[in-house]
C-alpha cells in the first residue's frame, strides 16, 4: 500500500454521526518532550525523500494535525489567527476519501470517498509521502498567513520527529477547490507532504 495512513488508523475509533459523517476520533497528542525548540528552528529544512514503506502511525498524525491546528492549553488555536477568527481549514487526503481535522474534538470527519491526491501530484516524489495535508482558507481575513503559520509548526514537528516534509503551491487549487465543493471564498491554498526518509 503506497499511500499508508488513515487505513492505519486501526486504533482509533470509528462512529457514525447522526447526519452520517464517518469520524475517526484520533489519539490524544503527546505535548511533551521533542528537539529544544532553537535546534530545531536551526535545522528545519525542507525533505522531498520518502519511504512509502514506512508508515506514520495514529499518534503521529494526530500530533502533526495538533501542530498545525489544534487547540492549545490557551482554548485557542496552535497558531495565531487574526481577531482570533480561527478561520482556516485543514484536510487529510487519502485514496479512500477526503477527511477534515476537528482540532476542537480532536477527530477527523470524512468529507468524501475522493482521492484527491492526484490532484496535488506534480512532482514524482509526492506520490511516495504518506501523509497528504490541503490547507483552505480564503484570500481575504489573512487567510494565508494562517496557513503559513500552520505549516511552520509542522515543519518544526518534523524536523524534531526526524521526518521530511515540504509544503506545497504546485497544486491544481481551482480543481481541489472544486471537488471539495468549497464556497464563500474558501479555496485550496497549499499541500504538504510529511514522512520518512528513504
Ligand atoms: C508558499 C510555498 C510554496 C512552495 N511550493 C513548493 C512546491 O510546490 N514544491 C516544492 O518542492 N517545494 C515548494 N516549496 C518549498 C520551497 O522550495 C523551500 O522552502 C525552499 O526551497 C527553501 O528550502 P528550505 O525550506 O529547506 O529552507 C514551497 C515553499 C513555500 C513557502
Amino acid at each position: 500500500m503506497r499511500h499508508g495512513i488513515l487505513m492505519t488508523i486501526g486504533v482509533c475509533a470509528m462512529a457514525w454521526t447522526g447526519m452520517g459523517a464517518e469520524v475517526k476520533e484520533l489519539p490524544v497528542p503527546n505535548k511533551t518532550g521533542g528537539m529544544p525548540l532553537m535546534e530545531a528552528i536551526d535545522a528545519r529544512k525542507t525533505g522531498r525523500s520518502y519511504n512509502p514503506e514506512h508508515k506514520v502511525d495514529d499518534q503521529t498524525l494526530s500530533e502533526i494535525l495538533w501542530v498545525a491546528w489544534g487547540v492549545n492549553n490557551h482554548g485557542t488555536r496552535t497558531i495565531p489567527t487574526a481577531r482570533n477568527k480561527q478561520n482556516m481549514e485543514l484536510y487529510v487526503l487519502t485514496p479512500e476519501g477526503t477527511w477534515r481535522y476537528e482540532g476542537a474534538d480532536n477527530k477527523l470527519v470524512k468529507v468524501n470517498d475522493k482521492n484527491l491526491i492526484p490532484l496535488c501530484v506534480q512532482q514524482d516524489f509526492v506520490e511516495k509521502a504518506p501523509v497528504h495535508l490541503l490547507y483552505v482558507a480564503k484570500e481575504e481575513g489573512w487567510g494565508a498567513a494562517h496557513v503559513g503559520s500552520a505549516y511552520q509548526n509542522v515543519y518544526l514537528y518534523a524536523t524534531s520527529r526526524g521526518m521530511q516534509t515540504v509544503i506545497r503551491g504546485m497544486i491544481d487549487r481551482d480543481a481541489l477547490t472544486r471537488e471539495l465543493g468549497l464556497t464563500d471564498g474558501r479555496k485550496a491554498m497549499l499541500h504538504q507532504t510529511i514522512g520518512y526518509a528513504e
